[in-house]
């Protein structure tokens, strides 16, 4: 479909007779429809289709350089889209800033940590969401429930009050990821909070996402590399190829045999390419 022509209605065929990867739901808090992405050359999203349902986990995955921080992205309102409509809570919607989804309850945890380095812990957490005691910034209240939170978490960071600039790169993913669960938004997008973690993070991340996951309250997209960590926390799961989604499928409809046969034959495809057009 040219990226010039109006989108044809959800869940159509296009013009192209294909069909779409992701079927829509009733109860979706979030769809992503006939999204495009280029940045000069490079084309990081074609005519993608995603929704996320109300309490839902969705595992977003695919090889390097294959567009999910791009729909994140443009998901959480920090890049627009080249084409195509966002809809949340049933509404569409342009989002013009981070800030502008944030007021509509949609919050990320960027690959490349939204956290400023002079500030304390503490002051990170409540980052543009300040409690403040008029006239002044209510830092006894913020460090206090910093604290609290870090504590519930199971995080170990030494001090709300030193300046994250001296934290290690998997308690900075956490102090992010904390600000991001116990914000007010009820959809949380998360690109790869597990990748700085060791092992004991990586369990407590996970078990808050489960924690939160039962109690249904909000709805989530992970992007992670690790597919088993994927379906075992992902209700379903999103696979991106080159700027398309290639498969959609319930975790429990697949397995991380099946995914990395897709990865894999991804390679052989590509290097047969290669060797063709060497010949
Ligand atoms: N701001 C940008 N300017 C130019 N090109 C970009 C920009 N952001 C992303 N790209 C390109 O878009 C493509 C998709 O990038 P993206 O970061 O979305 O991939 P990804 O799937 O998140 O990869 P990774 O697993 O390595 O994080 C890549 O080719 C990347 O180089
Ligand atoms: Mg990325």
């Amino acid at each position: 479909m040219s990226l010039d022509q109006p989108a044809p209605p959800a869940g159509q065929d296009d013009s192209t007779g294909r069909e779409f990867t992701s079927a829509l739901e009733d109860d979706d808090v979030l769809r992503a429809e006939h999204v495009s992405k280029r940045f000069g050359a490079v084309t990081a999203l074609v005519d993608v289709n995603l929704h996320l349902r109300k309490g839902e986990i969705l595992g977003l995955i695919g090889d390097n350089g294959a567009g999910k921080s791009t729909l994140l992205k443009i998901l959480c309102g920090f890049q627009r889209p080249d084409a195509g409509r966002l809809i949340v809570n049933g509404e569409e919607v342009q989002l013009r800033s981070v800030d502008h989804a944030r007021a509509l309850g949609v919050d990320a945890v960027y690959q490349d940590l939204a956290l400023i380095n002079q500030l304390s812990v503490y002051h990170n957490m409540f980052l543009k969401r300040e409690k403040v005691h008029w006239p002044l910034l209510a830092n006894r209240g913020m460090r206090r429930a910093a604290r609290n939170y870090l504590d519930e978490m199971g995080v170990n960071i030494p001090s709300v009050d030193a300046q994250v600039a001296s934290l290690s790169g998997g308690q900075r993913q956490a102090i992010a990821i904390a600000r991001t669960v116990y914000s007010e938004a009820k959809i949380l997008l998360l690109d790869e909070p597990l990748a700085a973690m060791g092992v004991k993070e990586a369990a407590i991340i996970m078990e808050l996402v489960r924690d939160l996951k039962r109690r249904r309250e909000v709805s989530m997209i992970i992007i992670a590399h690790n597919y088993g960590q994927v379906l075992e926390v992902c209700d379903r799961v999103n696979l991106l190829q080159h700027g398309e989604i290639t498969l959609d499928k319930q975790s429990k409809d697949t397995s991380v045999q099946e995914l990395n046969d897709i990865v894999v034959e991804e390679y052989r495809r590509a290097l047969e390419q290669r060797q063709r057009a060497a010949s």
